[in-house]
């Protein structure tokens, strides 16, 4: 199956000159979001997983399945406010905008070992302060899974020495 058939890619949006890579099409499709989901889970299985972590708002949608898939938990990442109770919080940039991440303090134990997953890498700014979040709780990121990287954006840069699959680059 080739997955980009179900990427709708959208000039302009949210702003002009950046080309959307829309993944309701994936979710929408069955066959589709089950492959991807078990491309995940194939590479995780053997990475000792703990606990998923992903960013909203997508990085629920690519990382619950995995969870479920894999019998571990998942903990999401907010922006600032979502939160009931006592966070951590990392300043961020990405590709348009800046913002702020938190995760409930208790989200992680020490030494427990993560698998971080969204849908997309852009710049890298939110998975940086994903993998930020996670350390600071003294979690030990194992891996790190997208459906999609954008490779002109040079997010893998900042992913240096991390355990890292994409299913489709651009
Ligand atoms: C998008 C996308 C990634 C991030 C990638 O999320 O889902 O999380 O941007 O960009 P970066 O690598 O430059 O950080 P967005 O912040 O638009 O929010 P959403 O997932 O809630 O739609
Ligand atoms: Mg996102």
């Amino acid at each position: 199956m080739d997955l980009k058939e179900f990427i709708a890619i959208v000039p302009d949006y949210p702003k002009e000159g950046i080309l959307f890579k829309d993944i309701t099409p994936l979710m929408n499709n069955g066959a589709a979001y089950k492959e991807a989901t078990d491309q995940i889970v194939e590479f995780a299985k053997d990475l000792d997983i703990d606990l998923v972590v992903g960013p909203e708002a997508r990085g629920f949608i690519i990382g619950c399945p995995v969870s479920y898939a894999l019998g571990v938990g998942f903990a999401p990442v907010r922006k600032e406010g979502k939160l009931p109770r006592e966070v951590v919080k990392v300043n961020y940039g990405k590709e348009y905008g800046k913002d702020i991440l938190t995760i409930h303090q208790d989200a992680i134990k020490p030494g427990q070992r993560i698998l971080i997953t969204d849908d997309l890498l852009a710049t890298g700014g939110t998975i940086e302060a994903t993998i930020q979040l996670v350390e600071q709780l003294g979690g030990v990121v194992a891996g790190i899974a997208f459906l999609v990287e954008l490779s002109y954006l040079d997010g893998r840069e900042k992913l240096d020495g991390y355990n890292v699959l994409t299913l489709m680059t651009y």
